[in-house]
């Protein structure tokens, strides 16, 4: 199979916005130590500095943008019709090859600071929930691509690149498909949804999760209504009819608990060896990273490097860095480093293309409704105030800026 991975220049995303960024002294290296988490000194202190900034300025996204616009025109409004934030932004950092994106709930596209936020801070979007066949196709028969064309519009307004998520997931079925149906009317229904959905969106997202946690926590095939009703050969079935259905986006197989070195991942990589070897046109590996601070998965970066030697894309596709409630500072710092690892390990493999955040904002997050005692999982406060961990990637994109001082 053709080399597939390649990271160019991605296709424009609009024109960066870069603020004066904070320079840095020398206070943490011995925490870094203590924390094991072997950073150089030099990432400790630009974290430091950033950090350190982020909490003595409190500097605040609440910069008032225009007023609110009419329900005509409320897609139009992107970024570049309102004054970039005054602080330092993902976006204005971003590197050119890199896509800085984040999950985007419909239901707050009417929100003035989460609107402004996901403009200024990434290059990139994934519908967290818009684009999934219980939301599509809500009825049999009819779809309906609300939200989701309001993200993929929004994005268009922006200058954004699109991910889409998911075509073939376990989860997030309608209701109506029944498992009592004939292999061929489920195999067809399919097929069908993963055309139409795929179709409808060419040209217009630059990548797809085709398959989405097919693998279960042992490695093996995870025990679903499309593994039992028909067989493993569906997910090669759904990258064939996802590139009939769009020749150009990039087919990813994505799963979690796989970014580090673990038996899931071992089994994902001898899937997507084997998928290729095929000629199954898979051409990307997201890696969720839905993480706990405190909790490094192990050897992120050889991980990714060993899945990017098959050929493929990788992607960081969900990260978010859960910590237990009531938030304390120290449990904020070992977030950012973790959200900071995570990126540097993107950084460090020419073939990661993206690196997205499941969430933003602290306000619009699923941690806390599936880990009891845990949330403030994202960049960004309620209030949308930026945290350290905003601070940390801020830090991260500005050591590897071209120019930044080796
Ligand atoms: O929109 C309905 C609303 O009308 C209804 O009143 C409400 C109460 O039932 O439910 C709302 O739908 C919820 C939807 O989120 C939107 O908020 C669904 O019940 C809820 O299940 C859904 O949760 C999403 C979950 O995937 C399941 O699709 C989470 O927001 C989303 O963050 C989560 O994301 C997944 C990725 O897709 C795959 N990887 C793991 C990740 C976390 O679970």
């Amino acid at each position: 199979m053709a080399e597939d991975a390649r990271r160019g220049a991605l296709p424009a995303s609009g024109p960066s916005v870069r603020a004066g960024a904070p320079t840095g002294g020398r206070v943490w290296s011995a925490t870094a130590r203590l924390a094991g988490l072997g950073l150089t000194a030099r990432r400790w202190t630009a974290l430091a500095v950033a950090s350190a900034l982020l909490l003595a300025g409190g500097l605040t996204v609440a910069w008032s943008g225009p007023d609110e616009p009419d329900a005509g025109d409320q897609v139009a409004i992107g970024w570049h019709t309102s004054e970039p934030p005054n602080r330092p932004t993902l976006r204005g950092l971003a590197p050119a090859t890199v896509r800085i994106g984040a999950a985007v709930s419909a239901r707050l596209l009417d929100d003035v600071p989460y609107r402004a936020t996901l403009a200024s801070d990434f290059t990139a979007v994934t519908p967290e929930n818009a684009m999934k066949w219980e939301v599509l196709q809500p009825t049999p028969g009819s779809y309906d691509w609300t939200d989701a064309d309001r993200i993929v519009e929004l994005a268009q307004a922006n200058g954004q690149a699109v991910y889409g998520h998911t075509l073939v997931w376990h989860s997030s079925v309608p209701s109506w498909v029944s498992e009592s149906w004939s292999r061929e009317r489920l195999r067809s229904l399919l097929r069908q949804h993963v055309i139409t959905v795929a179709s409808r969106y060419r040209g217009k997202v630059w990548a797809w999760d085709v398959v989405n946690e097919v693998l279960a926590e042992d490695g093996s095939l995870r025990d679903t209504i499309w593994l039992r009703r028909l067989g493993p050969g569906y997910i090669a079935d759904a990258f064939r009819w996802a590139r009939e259905a769009d020749p150009d986006a990039r087919l990813f197989i994505n799963d979690y608990d796989t970014e580090g070195r673990t038996r899931k991942a071992d089994a994902l990589w001898r899937l997507v060896r084997d998928l290729r070897t095929a000629g199954v046109p898979v051409q990307g590996v997201g890696f969720q990273s839905h993480l706990r601070s405190g909790r490094q998965p192990r050897d992120v970066t050889g991980n990714l490097r060993r899945f990017a030697a098959l050929g493929v894309a990788v992607a960081i596709t969900e990260l978010d860095v859960r910590i237990p409630l009531p938030v304390s500072q120290e449990e904020l710092v070992n977030q950012a480093l973790l959200y900071q690892h995570m990126l540097a390990a993107c950084l460090a493999v020419s073939t990661c293309e993206s690196f997205t955040v499941w969430g933003f904002t602290d306000a619009s997050s699923w941690i806390p409704h599936r880990y009891r005692g845990y949330g403030a999982a994202c960049l960004f406060d309620a209030d949308m105030r930026p945290k350290q961990a905003h601070g940390a990637l801020v830090a991260e994109l500005q050591e590897r800026a071209p120019g930044a001082p080796r």
